[in-house]
């Protein structure tokens, strides 16, 4: 199986893995033909990106870092206890099963695509920084109640924008001064909003506070430096970064993961811990298995496969004639490196 962006499907292809909707039941079984008119109808209602099943990808097994159907049912929970004021302290037992998922699936690469377009975004958004972050705490020996702690603070991170205009949220032109500095305030908004609930634990609280504070400063709201912010301050503003930046805007394109963990690399100390990005290189894949890529002597390629301790190099299967191409260990391949993820 492959991943392809929706509008590289053809007609008669066949999907690899079941499709859920935004609310995490299944809208298409494994294996069923897209055929035109499904396509346009998946397009329609804003998926961008679908796992196909085809002759070049065959014998390639992508398995889902978190479970898809418990993924989007997060979010989907997850927004209407927002928006009708519900318990968040009932979020726990999804929580929980997201951390006994990813502990239970140990070494799969992090590997979320975003199948849905930004309109669904807001509330996914929320669950793959609080599944990134997870990912971390399991890396950094955090107990099984510090993970839950730190799931919930990820989930919950960007509640306060509860109170922010939509309009002002959703604006495509430049932000006034004012509107500007009243999202800056969602942090805040968020840590005052969550503040009287018994249920949730202070560390939650304090994460989802510090979550744009930045290891030099100049973060906000209260601009804190270096260990002054908590672990979970510091764990989520790289859970945060790294999700937002790999998902499309209405503004702009994602960025790729190897794009996106360059930039976390190279701002390392300055912007961001760089325990913590060490710590999260190593979980995230730069090249997800599946993906099509393109290497720096123009051949075309799918990723087979991933080695821990050389992300850059990969297994690649040729395009044209399968011929595989082992970047990490085949001397002929010496001078090729993989120039840009095919989208
Ligand atoms: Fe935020």
């Amino acid at each position: 199986m492959r991943f392809l962006t929706i509008d590289k499907v053809v007609p008669g292809s066949r999907l690899a893995k079941p499709l859920y909707g935004a609310q995490g039941v299944i809208l298409l079984r494994h294996n069923v033909e897209l055929t035109e008119a499904i396509l346009s109808r998946l397009k329609a209602n804003g998926y961008t990106g679908l796992y196909i099943e085809d002759e070049i990808s065959e014998g390639i097994i992508i398995n889902d870092f978190v479970d898809e159907g418990l993924r989007l049912m997060t979010a989907s929970r997850l927004e209407s206890i927002v928006n009708q004021n519900g318990n968040l302290a009932e979020m726990k037992p999804l929580i929980s099963e997201i951390v006994d998922n990813i502990i239970a699936n140990g070494d799969v690469e992090i590997n979320m695509q975003h199948l849905l377009g930004h309109h669904e975004y807001t509330y996914l958004h929320c669950v793959n920084v609080g599944i990134l972050a997870i990912s971390i705490g399991i890396k950094l020996n955090l107990n099984r109640d510090n993970l839950i702690y730190l799931g919930t603070a990820g989930i919950l991170h960007d509640v306060g924008k509860k109170f922010v205009p939509i309009e002002i949220l959703d604006k495509q032109g430049k932000l006034s001064k004012e509107e500007f500095k009243l999202i800056q305030k969602h942090p805040e908004f968020g840590f005052e909003f969550l503040a009287d609930s018994i249920e949730l634990n202070s560390v939650t609280k304090v994460g989802v506070l510090e979550h744009h504070e930045r290891f030099d400063g100049s973060g906000y709201p209260r601009g804190l430096k270096g260990e002054e912010i908590t672990i979970f301050g510091r764990i989520l503003a790289v859970a945060d970064t790294y999700d937002a930046m790999t998902s499309d805007r209405a503004y702009r394109n994602a960025f790729s993961p190897s794009e996106t963990v360059e930039y976390l690399m190279g701002t390392g100390n300055q912007l961001y811990d760089s325990g913590v990005i060490d710590v999260f290189v190593r979980c995230v894949t730069v090249y997800p298995v599946g993906s099509s890529v393109e290497l720096s002597d123009g051949t075309q390629g799918i990723i087979l496969s991933n080695y821990p301790d050389c992300v850059l190099r990969p297994v690649v299967r040729n395009i044209e004639n399968k011929e595989i191409i082992d970047l990490k260990n085949d001397p002929s391949y010496l001078n090729i490196c993989i120039s840009k993820i095919i989208m």
